[in-house]
């Protein structure tokens, strides 16, 4: 028996197969790992994948959307790079350059030079473009905190808000409008995560975000975003239904809010996934009438063994675990990964390993050659239902 899901220690002896896993670990160099990691590792997995087609068609051939991050300069400086993106995506999200900190060098100026220069790329390729992001506590200018104040708050938010999304209106496919409002363990009742914002206008800056986005863009499906959401642990699970009251909320009120992004940074690590309780949130929130996108996808494999061949095996486990379940949910429209190269992530500085080994979380390793976690992903577009 192949075990579906990343079974813990417990489970193998439930099963009868603890001397299955002992065998296993020992095989992979495994033995001094925890019983979650060892438990990811199955050498026997079958990863294949029918055909040649890309990424982006066999997601289109359901309907779905896929895509990634990128910086400017990765494709100007890598042509090869250029051309993989190309091959495999049909939509770009600017991975900073639609941040504040990269629009905003001042209160009165706009730079939009190297978000500019990406959406011209998706439009010369033939891809759809998203924004990311637009109020969010982080990536705020240097002069943000000397220049706002609880006066001008809600000026500066609505002329941010509506100089953006006119700049790109007609030519944005989705907007995540706020980015990661929500922190229970901040304790408060409505679950909100500390923020400039919610200071100066109180919680309806969320609402605020989203009317103003949705006068400037009428076009652009408007997105709330989100991380920490994937996992059967009690952070997430308090995340997961903060998230459901707040989507309820603006609902009720006849906010003009499209869809729900989660941001899927999954830890290679954590075994603690429940297929049910995932599919019953993402049922909740279609229920809700909103759609739903894997907007940030990647795995961290800071704990996995250093072997790339054991540890890109783990990696694509869980991507395929992962979308498998996710993509279930007819309301899913759109898988996008945070970056497409390992030669490109942020886990590189974000999330490095303490062996000095580099990050291997994305389907495509650093010399652009696909990994199982790419076979990982077109078998998970393959058996998706059709939207
Ligand atoms: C990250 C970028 O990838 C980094 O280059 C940057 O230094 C920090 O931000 N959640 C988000 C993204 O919503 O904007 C973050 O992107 C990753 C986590």
């Amino acid at each position: 028996m192949i075990p579906k899901f990343p079974l813990s220690r417990r489970h193998f002896v439930l099963l009868g197969l603890s001397g299955l896993a002992g065998a296993i670990a020992v095989k992979a160099g495994t033995a001094h790992m925890n019983y979650q990691v060892q438990a990811l590792y199955n050498p026997k997995r079958d990863f294949k994948v029918v055909g040649q087609a890309a990424l982006k068609q066999r997601a289109a051939a359901k309907g779905i959307i896929y895509g990634a991050a990128v910086e400017p300069e990765f494709f100007q400086s890598n042509t090869g790079f250029q051309a993989s993106f190309v091959r495999d995506c049909g939509m770009i999200v600017p991975e900073n350059a639609l941040k504040w900190h990269e629009l905003r060098p001042a209160p009165d100026k706009f730079n939009f030079a190297r978000a500019d220069w990406l959406a011209e790329f998706a439009r010369t390729h033939g891809m759809l473009f998203r924004g990311h992001t637009l109020v969010w506590n982080h990536a705020l200018p240097g002069w943000f905190k000397e220049f706002v104040n609880r006066q001008n708050a809600e000026k500066i938010l609505i002329e941010h808000i509506t100089a953006v999304c006119k700049h790109y209106a007609g030519r944005m496919h989705s907007w995540d409008v706020v980015n990661e409002a929500i922190e229970p363990e901040v304790g408060r009742s409505d679950g909100l995560q500390n923020s400039p914002w919610l200071d100066f206008l109180g919680s309806d800056y969320i609402e605020l975000a989203f009317q103003v986005a949705a006068e400037a863009d009428p076009k652009a499906m408007l997105v709330y975003n989100d991380a920490g959401l994937e996992y059967d642990i009690p952070k997430h699970a308090a995340k997961r239904i903060a998230t459901l009251k707040l989507l309820e909320r603006l609902k009720k009120r006849g906010v003009p809010i499209h869809g729900l992004g989660i941001q899927s940074h999954l830890m290679a690590h954590e075994s603690a996934f429940n297929p049910k309780k995932l599919r019953a949130f993402l049922s909740d929130v279609a229920s809700l009438g909103l759609k739903i996108l894997v907007t940030e996808l990647d795995v961290i494999d800071k704990q996995l063994p250093a072997d790339p061949t054991v540890r890109d095996r783990m990696v694509a486990s869980k991507y395929e675990d992962y979308l498998s379940v996710v993509l279930d949910e007819k309301a899913v429209i759109a898988v996008l990964t945070w970056g497409l190269s390992d030669r490109y992530t942020w886990l590189s500085s974000f999330n490095p390993r303490s062996d000095g080994q580099p990050v291997r979380p994305l389907p495509l390793d650093s010399n652009l050659k696909r990994k199982l976690a790419w076979n990982a992903m077109a078998r998970a577009f393959d058996q998706a239902p059709k939207r």
